[in-house]
């Protein structure tokens, strides 16, 4: 074996060894983001504060087309989260509000902290599960299907998620059709919709 390459594999131990032996990994969300999440801080440099998410609180205006204010703590926003497999949201909804149809590449628990919501997901098979959830209940949505949640009561709703992914993703379907550059024409075919109603709802997010 070449020195370079007895080199190399220490190296690549030592690093490894290193990494097994952190505690944690506060992400630097200033430097780039690798497959396995943001680099470390250094340690030296972390406090308690790290550890501590403050971007739930308070009111939500709910005034986007959909009726909603979703705060994710996805770690660029809550860097302790870097490389722990875990994210969390606050899904706001005004009376009527909705969190429109959209999926993530992780599986996802929802509670309800306030209000009434019909949440639920549609499966591969297009069987839909859905129920009407109140104050404290809890909802599973299988990773990558599609779900949407709906306030369905009388007042505001407040939920809060947690996605089992660090980096979990969120695909809207009808922005991802209507609010990008897919051209109308595209649109049209894929959906069946008419060409009035892709115009519609394009005008809605600005592009036609
Ligand atoms: C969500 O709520 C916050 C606090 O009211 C507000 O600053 C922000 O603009 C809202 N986001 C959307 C998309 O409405
Ligand atoms: C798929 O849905 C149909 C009804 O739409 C049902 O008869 C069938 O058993 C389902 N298949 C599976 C694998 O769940």
């Amino acid at each position: 074996m070449s020195s370079l390459s007895f080199f190399f594999i220490f190296s690549l131990l030592a690093s490894l060894s290193h990494a097994i032996e952190l505690d944690f990994c506060v992400g630097d969300p200033s430097l780039p983001r690798g497959p396995q999440g943001y680099a470390c801080k250094d340690s030296s440099t972390v406090t308690t504060d790290d550890f501590v998410y403050t971007g739930f609180r308070g009111e939500k205006a709910t005034t986007n087309i959909f009726g909603n204010n979703v705060t994710l703590a996805f770690s660029n926003a809550f860097p302790a989260l870097n490389g722990l497999g875990i994210t969390m949201g606050r899904l706001d909804f005004a009376v009527g509000g909705v969190i429109p149809l959209h999926s993530h590449r992780t599986s996802e628990v929802i509670i309800i902290a306030r209000g009434s919501i019909i949440a639920g997901f549609i499966d591969s098979n297009n069987t839909a599960y859905y129920k009407r959830l109140e104050v404290n209940d809890v909802m599973v949505f299988p990773q990558a299907m599609l779900h949407f949640q709906i306030n369905v009561g009388r007042t505001p709703a407040t939920a809060f998620v947690s996605l089992n992914g660090a980096n979990p993703g969120l695909q809207l379907t009808t922005p991802s059709l209507f609010a990008g550059n897919l051209p109308g024409d595209i649109a049209e075919q894929i959906t069946l919709l008419s060409h009035e109603e892709v115009t519609r709802i394009k005008r809605i997010f600005g592009t036609a």
